[in-house]
């Protein structure tokens, strides 16, 4: 266990934290109980944070524990996150805040609540109300060493009988968050074991592609360009189910190559991708009007519901 004050090696990584918050959604409900409801206000616009994954669930863990444990009777565990910007006001009123843009995470819950005294000594190590056995009082002071490691804020609002909230601040940052860390996508864009053929020649567009779709479900096999992919093909015929290609591969054109492997496996469907727009590659005379295409650069929300509309539509 992090006790306080011991330094972490943290591995921290560009992530949205409402993906960490949506992974766990099971594992909390299971640590909950079913008295408790788990309720989640996660903000879709919400920027992202520079932190370790494996902390932050962490994090989250220790706070949800404590939350279940105020609710002996049932009740309810909020999780929220929002876009935060904390003026000069607010660092003033928090000796330890700098004044900036963050990403603020709330867990509040309507249990038995604390008061002053207890308030001010929560992030104390070996700090504990609760039975012998019940409690370490590691819980929160690993919380807070996480936290202040990670650049990061954290305050108490709690008032006996009513409940408590922890809100956590983490400076925001710029730069995407990596696919894995990403949300993914709702039941019915998801995946139901089909296999995707993946012809591209660039390899990070690839790579995108295979990640995604991989982790919503689908198998994925490979070419870095028609020939290639003729070849997957011709060992994996019954397999194949769409066929996402580039629309301007090194060797063969796009349309060559689905005619090839639409020959090969007469059930496949495809899908073409490129860094054109919709109309300008229709004009060009490269796809058929109505072929429906996936411009570049996708989001994973865009790659995963072209492929479905591609899958569940009726052959031609
Ligand atoms: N959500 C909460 N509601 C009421 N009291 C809390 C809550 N979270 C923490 N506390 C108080 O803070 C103390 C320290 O918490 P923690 O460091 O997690 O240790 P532990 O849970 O082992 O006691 C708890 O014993 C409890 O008194
Ligand atoms: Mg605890």
């Amino acid at each position: 266990m992090l006790a306080f004050g011991r330094k972490q090696v943290l591995q921290p990584e560009v992530l949205n934290l409402n993906a960490v918050v949506s992974e766990m959604d099971k594992m909390l409900r299971r640590v909950i109980g079913e008295d408790i409801d788990l309720v989640t206000v996660l903000d879709p616009e919400l920027g992202n944070a520079k932190v370790d994954p494996s902390q932050m669930e962490q994090v989250i863990m220790n706070l949800a524990v404590n939350a279940r444990d105020a609710m002996p009777q049932g009740g309810s565990l909020t999780i929220e996150t929002g876009n935060v910007e904390l003026d000069e006001e607010y660092a003033r009123q928090h000796a330890e805040a700098e004044p900036g843009s963050y990403v603020m995470l709330a867990l509040s819950d309507n249990g038995v609540g604390m008061d002053a005294e207890t308030q001010a000594r929560i992030f104390e190590p070996f700090f504990t109300t609760k039975l012998k056995g019940e409690g370490t009082g590691f819980g929160l002071s690993t919380v807070y060493g996480i936290v202040k490691q990670s650049g990061g804020n954290i305050n108490v609002y709690s008032e006996p009988a009513k409940g408590t909230t922890f809100k956590i601040y983490l400076p925001r940052v710029e730069e995407p968050a990596g696919v894995e860390h990403q949300p993914e996508a709702s039941p019915e864009r998801a995946g139901r074991g089909e296999t995707v053929l993946v012809v591209e020649d660039e390899p990070g567009v690839r790579r995108l592609a295979r990640t995604i779709l991989e982790r919503n479900g689908y198998v994925v096999l490979e070419g870095a360009d028609g020939s290639e992919g003729i070849r997957v093909c011709e060992e994996h015929r019954e397999e194949i189910h769409l066929l996402l290609t580039d629309v301007v591969l090194p060797d063969t054109g796009g349309p060559a190559l689905a005619e090839r492997v639409t020959a090969l496996c007469p059930r496949v469907k495809v899908l073409y991708m490129s860094g054109y727009t919709n109309n300008a590659i229709a004009h060009r005379g490269v796809l058929e009007p109505g072929v429906v295409f996936l411009p570049k650069p996708f989001t994973p929300e865009a790659l995963l519901s072209k492929v479905r509309e591609v899958l569940e539509s009726p052959h031609s």
